[in-house]
């Protein structure tokens, strides 16, 4: 067996003990669809020393590359700093695309559930990676993928072409959608967010569903999956396991007080220094496993998820302002208001430290 084989089989054996192939045709597709061929030749690797993405490529280190390419629950960085990484020494402080982890990748097409002839409409191409599994699933013709950076796309859409898969690859902003498409059966977004577009809404078949990481100011809160009712006018649902991945680049948060607030001395104050009638409040606060949020506990400070809503609380959506060109504020009132964006992380943020996430 090669060294490809090999890493493939070993992270086909962890997904399987863990149960992530809830269907038979998502094992099927993990199988055919050839993970490596989606990923650089260069990707980015986080350094504790001077908390930085410094480039790991494959020429240099083909072992590392193709052990990373295959790990079954950590993501492969494959952009920093929005294609920018610092001139001086090459090196990026925030990781801005990678190939997802299989296990939320698998995870997300779980919740996402398409039937062979589903219209899927997928925001956050990234690698092509995903894409190519629905392909397998629906048939390319039935799936619509949209990137916002356009070096990412095309790279994308020759990698799924090489391949023989064929859908409409589009480079835009995903919160528009692709209305001249829709109706869509099913609306998977693989980059995180804190307000559902409301042009999903409008844009979904009715009793389609709309899968996507929700997260608030202050923690992952999880993946949320959203059945639009038969007036497509709201969606509803529940949250389920915490699953972050980079933000939606119009709802990067720049004035995220998660760095300030949850500081790694504050951590450490919280679970030594506080009065144990100080540290109950309405949260609920958890240690994050690995395989939840795709951060190694050997590589990475420690770090917690606080939530506000339990997990199976019920977000909602209802109609409102609809994105309109320009204009990054979209989605609907009550618990997703709109509130100015700029640019900002694209990783998520716990005790004071970036960290890297599923995807
Ligand atoms: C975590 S990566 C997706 C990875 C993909 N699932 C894979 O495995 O290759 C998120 C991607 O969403 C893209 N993205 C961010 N905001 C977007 C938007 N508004 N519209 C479309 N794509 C967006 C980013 O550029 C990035 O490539």
């Amino acid at each position: 067996m090669t060294g490809v084989g090999r890493q493939h089989a070993k992270a086909v054996r962890i997904l399987d003990g863990s149960g992530a192939f809830a269907r038979p045709w998502m094992r099927q597709a993990f199988h055919t669809v050839p993970r490596q061929e989606f990923v650089p030749d260069t990707v980015w690797v986080w350094h504790a020393e001077d908390d930085r993405y410094h480039p790991l490529s494959r020429a240099d280190d083909e072992e590392r590359w193709t052990e990373l390419v295959h790990h079954p629950t950590l993501p492969v960085v494959t952009q920093v700093d929005d294609g920018r990484p610092a001139p001086s020494d090459g090196t990026g402080e925030l990781p801005t695309s990678s190939m997802s982890a299989a296990n939320a990748v698998l995870t997300m097409l779980a919740a996402t559930d398409p039937e062979p002839g589903s219209r899927v409409l997928h925001i956050g191409t990234g690698t092509g990676y995903d894409s190519a599994l629905l392909c397998e699933r629906i048939g390319g013709a039935n799936l619509v993928t949209i990137e916002v950076d356009r070096s990412l796309a095309e790279a994308a859409r020759e990698r799924l072409h090489r391949l023989g898969y064929r859908p409409r690859v589009v480079c835009g902003d995903g919160e528009f959608g692709q209305p001249q498409d829709a109706p869509y059966d099913r609306v998977l977004c693989t980059a995180s967010l804190s307000r559902v577009p409301y042009t999903w809404i409008t844009q979904s078949a009715p009793g389609g569903r709309i899968v996507a990481p929700w997260k608030t100011t202050f923690q992952p809160a999880g993946l949320a999956v959203l059945t639009v009712d038969a007036g497509r006018r709201s969606a509803s649902g529940r949250f389920g396991m915490p699953l972050t991945f980079m933000d939606l680049r119009g709802q990067r948060r720049p004035d995220n007080p998660l760095p300030r607030v949850y500081s790694t001395a504050r951590w450490e104050e919280s679970r030594h220094g506080t009065p144990p009638s100080l540290r109950t409040s309405s949260t609920t606060s958890t240690r994050a496993s690995p395989s939840a949020c795709g951060c190694p506990a050997s590589t990475r400070p420690a770090h917690r998820h606080r939530t506000a809503l339990p997990p199976g609380g019920w977000p909602r959506t209802l109609p409102g302002r609809t994105s309109a060109p320009g204009r990054r504020s979209s989605g609907a009132p009550g618990i997703w208001p709109g509130r100015p964006s700029r640019p900002t992380s694209g990783g998520c943020e716990r005790a004071g430290r970036k960290c890297s996430t599923s995807g």
